[in-house]
């Protein structure tokens, strides 16, 4: 599918079908600029038509113009003072579905949306971004491939093609490839997505984008005194690879690195401490903060964001086997902490330990954001709705609130009340793995025992990254979430 950005008029044989959107109950077409002759056509519709116009409300109609069959698509867009970016974003996806259901091949979007308080280049930006996202499916093994209708959408902007729109078009087209990118990390079984697989289709995203990608295998890792990441890897015939990621795009030699560290279990059976089958169907999405991570570097290099970003995923299986690591055992880690495993299904916490400690003390990063589809409870407390964050720095906190909204990808602080802190605790070592009924909470707070004195925060993707269902642009099953957050908080902090 092609997307492009004009403001021209264009021949008929170009475009089969026009989007437009209308306030609530005003019976009015939103767009007042374009092509006069459709706009009207569209009008006259929308005059002699009960439509309520609430966010998501779609309508379409055929007529002739000029000869050719053309579609027009409306799209409510709910109260003109409440339309919001993420109003816009579920506008754009309900039209999008709408020109797939009636066979549209050639779509024209207006900026629909443009209001004095929505600029139009983050229209454009999530016009591009959101039919790239609505369109994604994963077919990689179907024999028989479904054809959509699709093939073009343009963008048709009130004025001049400015520089800035262009920006923001760029943009939402490396967003919306790069998500979909990690939408087919996370969807790829994990027969096929080992950890050397990640490792090698990372190698390859690197070059493709301009990063710089380093992969220490199993003896590296052992060398490094990745104790606690080896340990959950242990079982497995797949062995680990710990992926670095570098992208120096910072003109200031001096300027900070952030750290980005993804959790990258490309399968979690639970260990001996073993999942039930439903809870292990979803696990080769395990990986989703490791995805999140990659796409979210791939987009800073394609987009030359001026920042220096390291990113680290310590990848690796969590299965059975003699060599399993078991509960109750007391295992090391790189940081020389001793912890005590109470459950081998919390394993992420353990591979992130070591994979952050390493990214401060090897790489020097000076800030750190982690990613990692964490904790069931994560789900529990905010039911899909926001992923789960943990922060010891109101700033960098306050950074990735900036980002989400940007996104749409929505986070929910939970608070690091000392009396948390003693649930860490084990009677017979330093830590323990799990520990304690907050289990989103204590899950965050046990990466934190590891980032020393580094602002730091951890987005627990649990709630987001996956999807049973389609759902708004999402499509079943891996939703590429985290990535536009990422993104966009490196963006924030490259200011
Ligand atoms: N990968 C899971 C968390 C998870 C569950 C993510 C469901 C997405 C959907 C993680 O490794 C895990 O198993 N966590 C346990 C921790 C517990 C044993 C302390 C959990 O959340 O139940
Ligand atoms: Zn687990
Ligand atoms: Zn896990």
């Amino acid at each position: 599918m092609e997307i492009t950005l004009n403001r021209k008029r264009l021949p008929e044989s170009e475009v089969d079908s026009y989007v437009f959107g209308s306030y609530t109950g005003s019976g009015l077409l939103e767009c007042n600029y374009g092509d006069k002759e459709i706009s009207e056509i569209a009008q006259n519709f929308l005059s002699s038509y009960d439509f309520k116009g609430e966010i998501e409300d779609v309508c379409s109609f055929t007529t002739f113009l000029n000869g050719r069959l053309s579609r027009f698509i409306i799209v409510g867009l709910g109260e003109k003072e409440k339309l919001d970016i993420h109003g816009i974003r579920k506008s754009v996806n309900a039209a999008i579905k709408e020109a797939k259901k009636i066979k549209s091949k050639k779509v024209k979007f207006y900026t629909i949306g443009n209001t004095s308080k929505i600029k139009e280049s983050d229209i454009v930006r999530i016009i591009t971004e959101i039919s790239i996202l609505s369109m994604y499916k994963f077919d990689l093994y179907k024999s028989e491939k479904k054809k959509d209708s699709i093939i073009k959408i343009i963008i048709s902007c009130a004025g001049p093609v400015s520089t800035e729109l262009e920006n923001s078009f760029s943009e939402g087209s490396v967003l919306g490839n790069v998500t979909v990118q990690a939408r087919d990390l996370v969807n790829e079984p994990a027969n096929v997505l080992t950890p050397v697989e990640l490792a090698a289709r990372t190698v390859k995203i690197g070059l493709e984008s301009g990063f710089e990608v380093e992969v220490h295998d199993e003896v590296q890792i052992d060398k490094l005194g990745m104790k606690a990441y080896l340990e959950v890897a242990r079982a497995a015939d797949n062995k680990p690879r710990l992926i670095v990621m570098r992208y120096n795009g910072s003109p200031d030699k001096k300027s900070e690195t952030i750290g980005l560290i993804g959790k990258g279990l490309t399968y979690d059976s639970g260990g001996l401490s073993i999942k039930t089958n439903d809870g292990m169907l979803t696990m080769k999405g395990d990986m989703g903060g490791a995805a999140a991570v990659i796409c979210a570097i791939s987009a800073i290099a394609k987009l030359k964001l001026k920042v220096n970003v390291v990113g680290v995923v310590a990848a690796c299986e969590n299965m059975i086997s003699g060599k399993s690591y078991r509960p109750g055992d007391i295992i090391g880690s790189m940081a020389g902490k001793s912890i005590y495993i109470g459950s081998t299904d919390a394993e992420g916490r353990l591979t992130l330990a070591d994979a952050v400690h390493y990214a401060i003390e090897k790489e020097g990063v000076d800030k750190v954001i982690d990613m990692a589809t964490l904790t069931g409870s994560a789900i529990h407390a905010t039911g899909y709705a926001a992923d789960v964050v943990i922060s010891n720095d109101d700033n960098l906190y306050s950074t990735l609130e900036k980002a989400s909204h940007l996104s749409g990808e929505k986070v929910w602080r939970m608070p690091l009340f000392d009396e948390y802190k003693e649930l860490l605790k084990s009677d017979i070592a330093d830590l323990n793995n799990a520990a304690g009924k907050p289990g989103s909470i204590t899950a965050g707070m046990f990466i934190g025992e590891f980032v020393q004195d580094k602002p730091w925060v951890h987005v627990d993707i649990a709630p987001s990254s996956w999807v049973d269902e389609d759902k708004f642009y999402f499509v079943k099953g891996g939703t590429g979430s985290g990535v536009r957050n990422l993104y966009f908080f490196v963006k924030e902090l490259s200011k």
